[in-house]
């Protein structure tokens, strides 16, 4: 499904910087299994699409030669420059303010990068994917399932169920079976907690039940909320699984 941009712009100033304990674990965990694959980031031209706050792209810069960094949400690049600015990374990081379909891509990369972003999502998209890289390509996508505590009570409340996102790895590699692409899946678990005030958890509700397509009956949520409230703060907390795809040309 693909998101408005005023989505993500939303979500940014939420969304978890390379510093995020969570994201860190995520990232042991994806560049191991490219290692295991036979992936070395050693002096790299590297694509990130979809790259967000920098979550991978920043503790890959150390090791590659350069990385090319592109989103369509400036309040994400936002925090990625501050971050790029903060670490002195200016001489290993290109950031582009664009949607993958408008990237033009003029030399191939060593390896290229797409990790829980709906950029890569069609045929056109995977295809571009592929042909980006001269070597390897990583994907990350969401696994089999995503709980929320509370935003599964909220959909329940509104008469929904969840039935999209998911699976997003599963259909990948089935792209790459097709066309007869060596590659190798892993699925792995994560978790991470969001505690906000009464008005923040409100927002992040109301965008979440907005992402499923529902119209939002605020009264509903706001009541939900309010039984949540510990310390005049709201936590939630996800559960989910994500797949690493490593591919080789
Ligand atoms: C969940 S974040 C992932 C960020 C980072 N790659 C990570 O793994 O933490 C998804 C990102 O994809 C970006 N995005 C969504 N659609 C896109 C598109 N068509 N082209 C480029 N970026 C896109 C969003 O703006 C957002 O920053």
């Amino acid at each position: 499904m693909e998101l408005p941009n005023s989505y993500w712009d939303k979500l940014a100033s939420r969304y978890p910087r390379y510093t995020d304990e969570s994201i860190q674990s995520d990232a042991r965990f994806i560049f191991g299994v490219a290692e295991d694959f036979g992936v070395d980031f050693e002096g790299k031209n590297i694509l990130d699409i979809g790259c967000g706050t920098g979550t991978l792209a920043i503790p890959l810069a150390s090791r590659a030669s350069k990385i090319t960094a592109l989103d369509l949400s400036k309040p994400m690049l936002d925090i990625f420059e501050y971050d790029k600015e903060t670490l002195n990374l200016e001489d290993k990081i290109d950031i582009f303010h664009t949607s993958w379909d408008d990237f033009i891509i003029k030399d191939k990369y060593d390896i290229s990068l797409a990790s829980m972003t709906p950029a890569v999502s069609s045929q056109e998209q995977i295809s571009k994917f592929i042909n980006s890289t001269l070597t390897y390509g990583i994907f990350v996508g969401w696994g089999d399932f995503k709980n929320n505590d509370i935003i599964d009570e909220l959909l329940k409340k509104h008469n929904t169920l969840k039935n999209k996102t998911f699976g997003q790895t599963q259909r990948f590699t089935d792209y790459l079976k097709a066309v007869n692409i060596k590659h190798d899946v892993k699925y792995f678990q994560t978790s991470w907690s969001d505690s906000y005030i009464f008005e923040d958890a409100l927002d992040y509700a109301i965008s979440h039940l907005e992402r499923f397509g529902v119209e939002p009956d605020v009264k509903v949520v706001e009541n939900i909320l309010l039984a949540k409230i510990k310390d005049n703060k709201i936590k939630f907390t996800t559960n989910a699984q994500k797949g690493v795809v490593v591919f080789k040309i």
